[in-house]
């Protein structure tokens, strides 16, 4: 509880300054939240929480996106002002032999929480991908371009951002991210430092370009959207580009790892699945809309670094 006494005072701390008067405002809010065990999920309830915001966050063991009646029954329940959707089927290979499994958690999922949120007349915000974009070319991919998807992973994200356009209509935040990474899950930067225990040369496609993009970031700007009315399409990245070559490359120098990478051409990793060449985000709507932008992603992979204690790993 904190006193009205401290109204209007702003006291400075280690990790910046804490509005009094913004604390106050954010207990009273509540935001529901979904897939907590994954990645971003884990990220955006620490981030509510660091704002003095209520989360109450659920998985696949407290609400099964795909079953309509037990969607309604836990969200009602818990009464939230806004609902912050990060579940979702993410095996991008698997999903071109399950599509429809895909489908029912992706697409169904999120229109199931989507009708709840039109009930309940409370925003919604749903996370979508770069991969609703054919890949092609090297022009950044902005918000209102025309979807193509590329693979079935792609497709059912989609047809979740139509399912929210459709039934939430005035209050969305569809916002796509790409090359995700966090402490909590499996990532990229984990398999390469795994990797490096064991080789002392690894080969790295160097011809799909996009931006890493680390998930305490984006729920600083997710809560940052929630709290906000000003709603749409946004495309949310760490700032810079590179390819995987050169992400692994920043990998092993912060890390001080002696290995050698080698660039390769993504014909000789064949996947399942498709994968975009130009995952290249246009990011100017965020500062358009007044939020602030994501640090460089050298930044971020460092701050990352510090965190999970790559010695350890
Ligand atoms: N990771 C990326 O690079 C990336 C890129 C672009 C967009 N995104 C999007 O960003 C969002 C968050 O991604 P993430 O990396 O945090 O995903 P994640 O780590 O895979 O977490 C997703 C969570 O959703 C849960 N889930 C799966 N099926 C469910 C169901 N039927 N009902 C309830 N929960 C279910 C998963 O449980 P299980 O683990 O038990 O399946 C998992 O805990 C997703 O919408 C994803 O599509 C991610």
């Amino acid at each position: 509880m904190i006193s009205k006494d401290l109204k209007n005072t702003v006291i400075k701390t280690d990790f910046g300054e804490l509005d009094i008067d913004k604390l106050i405002e954010n207990s009273a809010k509540r935001i529901f939240v979904t897939g907590v065990k994954g990645q971003l999920g884990h990220d955006i309830m620490l981030e509510l929480q660091k704002r003095n915001i209520e989360g109450i966050g659920v998985d696949i063991e407290e609400m099964d996106i795909t079953d309509p009646e037990a969607v309604k029954k836990v969200i009602f329940e818990a009464s939230p002002d806004a609902v912050i959707h990060c579940a979702a089927w993410t095996a991008v290979d698997a999903a071109e032999d399950n599509e429809e499994k895909c489908r029912l958690v992706n697409a169904y999922g999120t229109e199931n929480i989507a009708k709840v949120c039109r009930e309940l007349m409370i925003p919604m915000m749903y996370f979508s991908t770069d991969y609703v974009f054919n890949g092609e070319g090297e022009r950044p991919w902005e918000p209102e371009d025309e979807a193509e998807p590329l693979n079935v992973y792609g497709q059912t994200k989609y047809e979740g951002e139509e399912a929210v356009r459709k039934y939430v209509p005035d209050r969305h935040f569809i916002v796509r991210i790409q090359w995700v990474y966090g402490k909590n899950g499996k990532n990229f930067v984990k398999t390469m430092l795994k990797r490096s225990e064991t080789h002392d040369r690894l080969t790295v496609v160097d011809d799909q370009i996009g931006s890493p993009t680390y998930t305490p970031d984006i729920a600083r700007i997710a809560v940052d959207m929630i709290l906000s009315d000003k709603y749409g399409t946004y495309h949310v990245a760490n700032e810079g580009l590179c390819s995987w070559y050169d992400f692994a490359k920043e990998i092993f120098r912060l890390s001080g790892r002696d290995v050698e990478v080698v660039p390769v051409d993504s014909s000789e990793y064949p996947a399942k699945a498709k994968r975009p060449h130009n995952s290249r985000m246009d990011l100017s709507k965020l500062t358009e809309e007044g939020f602030t932008m994501l640090p460089p992603w050298q930044d971020a992979l460092s701050r990352y670094l510090e965190e999970i204690n790559y010695e350890a790993l």
